[in-house]
């Protein structure tokens, strides 16, 4: 593609789905008459190409910040994109008969969305982000190199989801996290229906799980990794991290089906038994719905709680009970455990 058609084709995107920023772009050109039939010496001019108008010319010098001003010879209908700008008596100019000047004036953005402008920035709120605040964040890490800086429910839309959806984020500290499951509560029992499971739960901000739905919308990109931080100790707060890496699963069709998980040891705190590869390929399972192939073992009732098992249900329980002091404990099926530690969690996080 040569640069004309680039720009082109990006001009068609902006013009077709973005028509209320095109129109931002559009009202921000000034046409000061008295420059009528002077262009920029070919010097100033770094792009000359047809163009269908003068608006359409300048809506492609808006998508360059490199690109200061347009001439538009109307006959040809010939656009030339300038790096400068012609003086303000229009005196450095050369005269070219039958053409049009248009400088880009002080930006007057409009930020959508309630996005408030500051020192010409738009402030977004809410989830949106983007230059003028015109979509929303695609996760909470997205968020977090936004500039939010605030924990809470967000609205997010992930790369080919079909609608949005509210997440918890967690964005005080880097890199931004998407909640999936918080555990810090002993009275809290995760030991509840699938519907509770594909719709989410929040049972305050020491106890919620994102949703299964949420969850495959999230990890269809593959590009988040699947974080567990086991707390071991309350004060000082001490937790423990395991890294998954391209985590993903099936839609509601295939029981939200484990469909890849990577271990990465090196960035992981503790060697853990790699829990969930030997679980790829089984389905989500609750005790009123029970996906585990071999049937008959009743994993979600025995561990209390929902996740991915497969024949002897699994080598962890992130969503089991918590024991109220923790420690050395082991054997316990209905607890939070990972093997092959011998302690209990007294809490566990995970996030995308
Ligand atoms: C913007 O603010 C108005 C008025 O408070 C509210 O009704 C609307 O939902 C807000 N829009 C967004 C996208 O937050
Ligand atoms: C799940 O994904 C499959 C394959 O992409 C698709 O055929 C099916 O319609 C989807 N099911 C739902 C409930 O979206
Ligand atoms: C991790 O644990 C396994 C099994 O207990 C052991 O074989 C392996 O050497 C351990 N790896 C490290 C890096 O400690
Ligand atoms: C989980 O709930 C089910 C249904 O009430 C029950 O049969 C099972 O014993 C419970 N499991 C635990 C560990 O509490």
């Amino acid at each position: 593609m040569s640069t004309y058609n680039v720009l082109q084709f990006l001009l068609a995107l902006y013009c077709c789905f973005r028509i209320i920023i095109c129109q931002q772009f559009h009202e921000n050109f000034i046409r000061p008459d008295f420059c009528t039939d002077k262009v920029l010496t070919s010097l100033e001019s770094y792009l000359t190409f047809e163009a269908g108008s003068a608006i359409q010319c300048a809506a492609i010098c808006s998508l360059d910040e490199n690109c200061l001003s347009v001439s538009f010879k109307l006959k040809e209908g010939k656009c030339f994109l300038n790096f400068g700008l012609l003086a303000d008596d229009c005196g450095n100019g050369v005269t070219l008969a039958d053409s049009v000047y248009y400088k880009k004036g002080n930006a007057v953005k409009t930020c959508m969305n309630n996005g408030t402008l500051i020192n010409n920035d738009c402030v977004c709120y809410g989830g949106y982000v983007g230059t003028y605040c015109e979509r929303l964040m695609t996760d909470c890490s997205e968020g977090y190199r936004e500039m939010y800086r605030t924990n809470g429910l967000y609205e997010i839309l992930p790369i080919g989801a079909t609608q949005s959806f509210t997440v918890t984020c967690i964005l005080r500290y880097g890199p931004g996290r998407t909640v999936i499951l918080r555990h810090f509560q002993p009275r809290h029992k995760m030991n509840r229906t699938w519907a509770e499971y594909q719709d989410g739960f929040d049972l305050g901000i020491t106890g919620r799980w994102i949703g299964l739905e949420k969850l495959y919308w999230l990890s269809r990109s593959k590009t988040l990794d699947f974080n567990i931080a086991l707390e071991k100790t309350k004060s000082p707060f001490v937790s423990v991290k395991i890294v998954y890496e391209n985590f993903e699963i099936g839609n509601s069709s295939t029981n939200y089906q484990l469909l890849s998980a990577q271990l990465n040891r090196a960035r992981s705190e503790i060697n853990v038994t790699d829990c969930l590869s030997s679980l790829i390929g089984s389905s989500f399972s609750s005790y009123d719905m029970d996906n585990n192939p071999v049937q008959g073992l009743g994993c979600p009732a025995q561990y209390g709680g929902g996740w991915w098992y497969n024949g002897a249900c699994a080598q962890c329980n992130p969503t089991g009970n918590l024991h109220q002091s923790g420690g050395a404990r082991t054997g316990v099926d209905d607890e939070v455990f990972w093997e092959p530690f011998d302690w209990t969690p007294l809490g566990i996080n995970i996030w995308l």
